[in-house]
């Protein structure tokens, strides 16, 4: 059995909503999967105030007090997470965005490796695909394992044929989900995955100490030396890359 949740940004219980329940439901046609749809706005959730606590010094440290962690540990008790947005003023909705912020010091500590991630944009007419892509780019920023991302057009009043066209985007998206739940969890990464990895962690080790928290967690994992987040097997072409990839990172950094 699988877990799978999707983090709802929409404050009402229309098209994102509905678009989540229907995704959720084609998985469940595929295999053993339970589902969570946790809706944003049952939740506290205040706006980050840039203090950059949390990256410096450790997330526990945020004077925010709302729902943050019992969201992160939502997601950590997932092997599936789903992030669905409507298109608000062409950029993901602000208790979604709120949300995304509250995660900002886990794009510096990813977290979230071996679960699978999608997102879903639901827009009157026009700017979904490219907040499918931020969310996207967001997930793998995460650690996730992330799998294309849908956009649907729900102009109301809709039509059968937009419904119809609905039906198929997020039955292919299920398809493709849960195909990618069933793979390996831990992959071998992509050149550019590791690329991001070895540019990253050589600069935390040469320019930060631990009075970071970023080094601290860093070192902690074994990140500032291991060839990736995880253990994985890289063949000879990415592990020379891999050497690569640090050296023109320590070059970089000790030029700045
Ligand atoms: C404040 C606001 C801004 C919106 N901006 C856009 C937009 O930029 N582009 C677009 O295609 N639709 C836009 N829409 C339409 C919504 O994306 C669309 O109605 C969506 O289905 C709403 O999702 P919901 O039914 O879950 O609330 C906007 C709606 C609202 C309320």
């Amino acid at each position: 059995m699988k877990k799978v949740t999707a983090f709802v940004g929409s404050a009402r219980k229309k098209h994102t909503y509905e678009a989540a329940v229907q995704f959720l439901s084609n998985l469940q046609s595929m295999g053993d999967i339970e589902y969570e749809i946790v809706r944003l706005s049952d939740y506290q959730l205040q706006p980050c105030r840039g203090c950059k606590v949390c990256f410096e010094k450790g997330e526990e440290h945020c004077p925010l007090k709302d729902d943050r962690d019992v969201l992160i540990e939502k997601m950590m008790a997932s092997d599936g997470v789903v992030f669905a947005s409507p298109n608000y003023s062409f950029q993901v909705s602000a208790i979604m965005k709120t949300f995304l912020d509250r995660l900002g010091f886990a794009f510096h500590r990813p977290r979230f490796f071996g679960k699978t991630f999608t997102s879903i944009v639901a827009q009157g007419i026009y700017g979904g695909k490219k907040i499918v892509d931020y969310l996207d780019f967001v997930g793998n920023g995460l650690g996730f394992n992330t799998v294309k991302g849908s956009c649907i057009t729900t102009l109301d009043p809709m039509t059968e044929k937009q419904q119809r066209k609905i039906d198929k985007v997020l039955a292919a998206q299920a398809r493709r989900y849960y195909a990618r739940l069933e793979k390996p969890a831990y992959p071998v990464p992509t050149l550019i995955q590791l690329m991001f990895f070895r540019l990253g962690r050589t600069k935390i080790g040469l320019e930060l100490d631990d009075s970071f928290r970023d080094y601290t967690y860093y070192a902690e994992k074994g990140w500032l030396d291991s060839d990736y987040y995880y253990p994985t097997r890289l063949g000879v072409v990415k592990k020379g890359a891999g050497k690569l990839f640090d050296s023109v990172s320590a070059s970089t950094t000790r030029a700045r």
